[in-house]
């Protein structure tokens, strides 16, 4: 395998601040790492730590193989074949569309320049619109010029600051699979930073969530989301219930019935997804719907328990549930994976999350 981007125990502070602690990244030629994280967290600082706009405190970073940052090494930014798209975008206003793109390639000569900036363009889906000036842009195109500038001269590695983010949500889910299957057609490395879960979970080979300028997990999406390494992980990706219960002989009875577990005696905390669990209405059932937020292709429903606890239930089909509705909540996937106790402080407290609090 080998590397498009490798930090090894990079650390960065700013004065009393320190942003980023002993992080170590390995982002694979060609494939796409979604950092993900809290605000303030460190994510733009190990953006600018690739590119070259900081110097490491300690630790390496290497882009395609080539160290280019660490002890008695320091590659300047603009020679890293890194590209960066920045949050707010920075198109150049009194430059037309192919200017902006040509900016980054002053050393082809006019007909090469010319070649590369048609051929983005067609790669961006804006072949025609070279005369046009940003402010004729709607955002979506303006973004797409962004990240065309930003591969025009060829990065080995594309680094990406919440590309997204000033995007309507429609603009956005198209313009993610667009910005995937044009990264896949240049062959980068990109890593790019979001808020968004789901962005994330749609966007990443893998994803590495920071927490307080380190790294709390790195895996692929799936792992992230079905094995979270703690309980605040588990209720940051995706929604949550937590039921705690004590195991024994593999087992642990719970409000839900006795749920099969992934680990040894003693107590312990379940994560039990919204999906996870179906609900039938049912006249005498202990339940009781609270609440009901309907998406059309499915429904959370807030059920409260006999037990005062609430759990959040993705609901698949048509019917709108109402509130005030008697149900039945069963656990329908095989077994769940827990968490030991201790681990179990408070989840959700540091996150804009809904619904993760432990159901006892
Ligand atoms: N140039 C700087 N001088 C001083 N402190 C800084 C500087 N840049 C970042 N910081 C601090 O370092 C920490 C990490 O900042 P960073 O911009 O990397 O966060 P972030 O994860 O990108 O946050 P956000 O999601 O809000 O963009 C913050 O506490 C921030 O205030
Ligand atoms: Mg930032």
């Amino acid at each position: 395998m080998s590397a498009g981007v490798e930090l090894r125990g990079v650390s960065k502070a700013f004065g009393p601040v320190q942003a980023v602690r002993d992080v170590d990244l390995l982002a694979r030629s060609g494939s796409l790492t979604a950092l993900l994280g809290p605000s303030g967290c460190g994510k733009t600082t190990t953006l600018r730590l690739i590119a070259g706009f900081e110097a490491p405190d300690s630790g390496h970073v290497a882009v395609a193989g080539q160290t280019v940052a660490g002890v008695g090494v320091w590659v300047a930014p603009e020679r890293r074949r890194v590209g960066m798209v920045f949050q707010h975008l920075a198109l150049f206003p009194h430059l037309d569309v192919a200017g902006n793109l040509a900016y980054g390639l002053p050393e082809l000569d006019r007909r090469a320049r010319r070649a590369r900036v048609g051929e983005l363009l067609e790669l961006v889906g804006l072949s025609g619109y070279e005369r046009r000036y940003p402010d004729e842009l709607s955002g979506g195109q303006a973004q797409r010029v962004a990240v065309a500038r930003a591969l025009a001269p060829r990065p080995a590695v594309l680094v990406l600051d919440e590309p997204f983010s000033s995007l309507d949500v429609g603009l956005r889910g198209e313009l993610r699979g667009e910005v995937r299957r044009i990264l896949a057609a240049e062959g980068v490395t990109a890593v790019l930073v979001t808020h968004d879960q789901e962005e994330a979970l749609s966007l990443g080979d893998e994803i590495m969530v920071m927490l307080d300028g380190r790294v709390a997990q790195v895996g692929t999406p799936d792992e992230l989301y079905r094995r979270p390494a703690t309980p605040e992980l588990a209720a940051f990706l995706g929604e949550a219930n937590f039921i705690a219960g004590e195991a024994r002989g593999g087992w642990m009875e719970t409000d839900l019935g006795a749920l099969r577990v992934d680990a040894g005696d003693g107590q312990r905390l379940a994560l039990v997804r919204p999906e996870d669990l179906q609900l039938s209405e049912l006249d005498d059932g202990l339940g009781r719907v609270v609440d009901v937020e309907y998406h059309g292709h499915d429904q959370m429903v807030t059920v409260l328990g006999p037990f005062g606890g609430q759990l959040r239930v993705r609901l698949q089909g048509h019917r709108r549930l109402q509130p005030g509705v008697r149900v039945q909540v069963r656990y329908a996937s095989d077994e769940v994976m827990t968490f030991p106790v201790s681990d179990s402080k408070a989840p959700a407290q540091a996150f804009p999350i809904q619904a993760s609090s432990p159901a006892q």
